[in-house]
């Protein structure tokens, strides 16, 4: 069977830029994210540059990593970064009381995580610690990560080995501070974030872009009293959204679903459209030039661990379901690309909705990881708007959900861009898509789909989902007529 649907791209209207921080990572010390899954240190049998993994390294490469946050999340607020500098062996151990309590031995610290990203050529992006540590420690890191020369924090990076600053451009300060980041009221974490930030200081024609920790999903009040208290001393302001069925209790297998659970995930997913407006509602209030960013810093699916892996360390799988949860909160980012400038998915690396599952020497990719390379054409693209036409469901939990979703953007080359995703188990879509005054001349496209929607890459199997070609999309008078397989994601590219 076969459904309908028509697609209007205005190809005139396209103003905004899609900020291309919106395809950012997240690295966090937690479970096999760091160690195993980016660092094996130099001396590690597993092939790898410098300590970092070389499969993990180039899969990172070909993505396009725009921004990577570290070290947290949760970890951020007990990190203290000077137990991450000078000699390897000589560092300090600790315990990572967040996740699992297992012993951070500090062996990837500053020097390693912003050296990685400048081989990735990617912006870091710094949590600091706001809720168990100083003014000082904080404003420290700072001058030791990008001060020029003569401070003494200078100094000290010299002696570790590092000559020139690096640049740093955004810095987080505090993450979840109404949580695992110190159990704060918005009105006293407001003044914290006041103090902090005035000895971040900007040294060396570095500019920072300060980030105030914010709020979590549908906590309104926490961004009403930041932007009232705090707004004009910041770049941008964050928002948490995971797509997760509760924080209680069981929170379903990545892998083993019914149909119904499968819908309700679309149904969460798409809900964070209406959760953003309204955070966005309310900095327009007190911000109406935008000027401060709306950064997603994390966002992504939140499942139960998988069994026999470590408790505390988020270790879960990722299905072609997870792939439309990350297709539909693309198209969902790039609709308000002119006040959302960041989003970092959670995380890059064996936790929750990965990009790259690792397991020793083997490495997987995830249906996410297709995501977002198949997408990464809509980086610094102009977003060109669109009306979308379609079936609709309703899902547990009484939320509507349109069967389909679609993005366009248009390149610095004038290459269109057009996603369509069709979260429909059983029918395809034949799309009517038109665009304006534009004449198509020719189009090719990729498709993501799989046989089952609980399919999976597996380290035995690590393309059942993969990208292939499509050729489903012919040129028509006025755009394009496409067929949209049941369960699938299609990126076209259109000259
Ligand atoms: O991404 C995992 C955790 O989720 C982060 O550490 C925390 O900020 C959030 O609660």
């Amino acid at each position: 069977a076969q459904q309908k649907a028509t697609v209007a791209i205005h190809p005139a209207e396209g103003k905004q830029v899609i900020n291309k921080e919106i395809y950012g990572q997240f690295a966090e010390h937690l479970g096999t994210c760091i160690y195993g899954g980016l660092w094996v240190g130099e001396d590690s049998p597993i092939p790898n540059v410098k300590g970092y993994r070389t499969d993990v390294f180039e899969a990172l490469k070909k993505l396009k990593v725009p921004v990577l946050r570290w070290p947290g999340g949760c970890f951020a607020d007990e990190y203290h970064w000077m137990d991450g500098i000078g000699p390897r062996e000589k560092r300090p151990k600790m315990v990572n009381n967040n996740w699992g309590g297992t012993v951070e031995d500090n062996s990837f610290g500053t020097h390693e995580f912003l050296n990685l990203c400048e081989m990735l050529g990617c912006e870091p992006y710094i949590s600091g610690n706001v809720g168990s540590g100083t003014v000082e420690e904080l404003a420290k890191w700072v001058e030791y990560m990008t001060s020029e020369q003569g401070s003494p924090m200078a100094k000290l990076r010299k002696e570790n080995g590092r000559e020139k600053p690096w640049k740093v451009k955004y810095l987080g300060v505090g993450n979840e501070s109404w949580g695992c980041g110190g159990n704060m009221l918005p009105e006293y974490y407001a003044d914290l974030y006041r103090r902090y930030q005035t000895y971040c200081r900007n040294y060396d024609g570095n500019q920072l872009f300060k980030i105030a920790s914010g709020a979590s999903d549908y906590d309104y009040r926490w961004t009403e009293v930041l932007m009232q208290k705090a707004g004009n001393l910041m770049n941008g302001l964050s928002l948490h959204y995971y797509t997760v069925p509760g924080w209680t209790g069981s929170k379903g297998s990545a892998t083993k679903f019914t149909t119904e659970d499968y819908y309700w995930t679309m149904g969460k997913c798409r809900e964070i459209e209406d959760v953003v407006k309204r955070h966005i509602a309310i900095m327009d209030k007190y911000d109406p030039e935008k000027r401060v960013g709306l950064m997603v810093d994390e966002w992504g699916t939140w499942w139960d661990e998988e069994p026999g892996t470590i408790p505390g360390h988020l270790y879960q799988q990722n299905t072609l379901r997870d792939a439309f949860v990350a297709s539909l909160t693309l198209d969902i980012f790039h609709k308000y690309t002119d006040r959302i400038k960041m989003t970092n998915i959670a995380q890059v690396a064996n936790v929750l909705q990965a990009m790259i599952l690792t397991k020793d020497d083997k490495m997987v990719l995830t249906p996410t990881y297709h995501v977002f390379e198949m997408y990464n054409v809509h980086q610094d693209a102009t977003y060109l708007p669109l009306d979308l036409q379609c079936e609709r469901k309703i899902v547990r939990d009484d939320r509507i959900v349109p069967l389909v979703s679609a993005t366009a953007s248009r390149d610095k080359a004038g290459v269109i861009h057009i996603s369509l995703s069709n979260i429909d188990l059983e029918e395809s879509q034949d799309i009517t898509l038109t665009l304006d005054d534009v004449k198509a001349k020719s189009v090719t496209g990729r498709i993501l789909t799989a046989d089952r929607i609980d399919d999976y890459n597996s380290f035995d199997n690590p393309d059942v989902v993969t990208p292939k070609t499509f050729t489903g999309a012919k040129i028509t008078k006025n755009g394009l007529q496409i067929n949209l397989p049941a369960k699938s994601i299609v990126v076209l590219e259109v000259k």
